[in-house]
């Protein structure tokens, strides 16, 4: 009257042992994958920091650029304004409003920089004129070589 044992085989440490260890190695590979990354991102240098180096843009010839007109450059997300105020006179002023980041427009009329949030306004020096802006403008560097014109960023 002997039947087959139904009862499984008891567990086996020594596989129990490898799984946990194999648990245990992709824990520790996962953390060293997230340190390194972690160290790499600490020393690299932000992206907007590197972009925002010191650049030189070409502008084009001199003629491009009529006497009291203003091209709006790019550097970055935030704009630049290049004005030719006399035949060998440039300036360089961001675009962007001290109060509350609003974009500037150029008004020929006045040459001046005007903000359409809040009607601030500031002048060729970048200035503040009129409304609300706290301080004035951040100005750029612009030079002529060779019959072009360079904005310093
Ligand atoms: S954002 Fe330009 S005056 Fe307020």
């Amino acid at each position: 009257m002997n039947e087959p044992s139904t009862i499984d085989p008891p567990e086996s440490a020594p596989d129990r042992r490898r799984l946990l260890t194999w648990l245990a190695r992709g824990f520790l590979s996962l953390w060293g994958l997230g340190f390194a990354w972690l160290v790499t991102s600490f020393l690299k240098p932000p992206r907007s920091q590197r972009s925002l180096t010191q650049r030189v843009i070409e502008l084009g010839p001199l003629e491009s650029m009529p006497v009291g007109r203003a091209r709006m450059v790019r550097h970055g997300r935030d704009p630049v304004f290049v004005v030719r105020t006399d035949e060998s006179t440039f300036v360089g002023l961001s675009g962007v409003c001290t109060h509350l980041r609003c974009v500037l427009t150029w008004d020929e009329d006045v040459s001046a920089l005007a903000c359409p949030c809040h009607n601030g306004a500031f002048d060729l020096s970048g200035n503040v004129t009129k409304g609300p802006p706290p301080r004035p403008l951040t100005r750029y560097r612009v030079e002529t070589s060779l019959g072009k014109v360079y904005l310093h960023l």
